[in-house]
């Protein structure tokens, strides 16, 4: 099959500057992208969304911030054929859809093809930063991240980061919430 040609993302383009560049990936309302860059003003900040609504409701947010760009697209497109390689200082993967029915999970985001992106995008010991409320989908998250060869798993709690809408919500529910933190440790080959 012939390769795909898209043109990358440059990054220096996108945002009128060079810094160092964070995406969060399925970025629903905006609410955590935006409150995170205005809080590193230094580096830029880049929303994936695939629902266009959202991707609007983004844009509005964001329209006074300056380091913050988004993008209506699948994730792992974006990951994939989007973004250059050692490109990234850190991925958000964010309450991703879980997808608990047993044979609805084919759909998740997580798998061995989308860290091997992941891991291509990030520059070294770049992190990829996961939370969800769904154990089972955490376990299978943390299965194939030990598994991969190109990761550590870091320690998460050094760090505090504002609330996403769902986590808000989860928080009132009372609903537990696990999270990994992934660090690129092996270059891709
Ligand atoms: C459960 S919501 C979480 C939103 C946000 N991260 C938060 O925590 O509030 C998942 C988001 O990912 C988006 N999404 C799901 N699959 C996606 C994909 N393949 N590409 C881009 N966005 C996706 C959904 O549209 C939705 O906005």
């Amino acid at each position: 099959m012939p390769e795909l040609q898209v043109a990358r993302l440059d990054g220096a383009q996108l945002f009128g500057r060079s810094a160092p560049l964070q995406v969060d990936l399925g970025c629903g309302d905006g609410s955590f992208l935006c409150e995170l860059a205005k809080q590193f003003p230094r580096k830029n900040f880049l929303g994936i969304e695939r629902l266009t609504k959202r991707v609007e409701k983004v844009r509005r947010k964001a329209q006074k911030i300056e380091n913050v760009r988004v993008l209506r697209a699948d994730t792992l497109f974006a990951v994939r054929h989007l973004l250059s390689e050692s490109s990234v200082e850190a991925f958000y993967l964010l309450f991703p859809d879980p997808w608990p029915k047993r044979r609805h999970q084919f759909r998740r985001i997580f798998t061995r093809d989308f860290l091997d992106a992941i891991a291509a995008a990030l520059e070294k010991h770049g992190v990829l930063r996961v939370a969800t409320d769904q154990l089972d989908y955490f376990r299978q998250i943390e299965w194939l991240s030990r598994a991969h060869s190109c990761f550590e798993i870091a320690d998460s709690h050094e760090l505090v980061l504002p609330l996403t809408k769902f986590e808000r919500t989860f928080r009132e529910q009372g609903a537990p919430i696990y999270r990994l933190t992934l660090r690129k440790t092996s270059p891709v080959r």
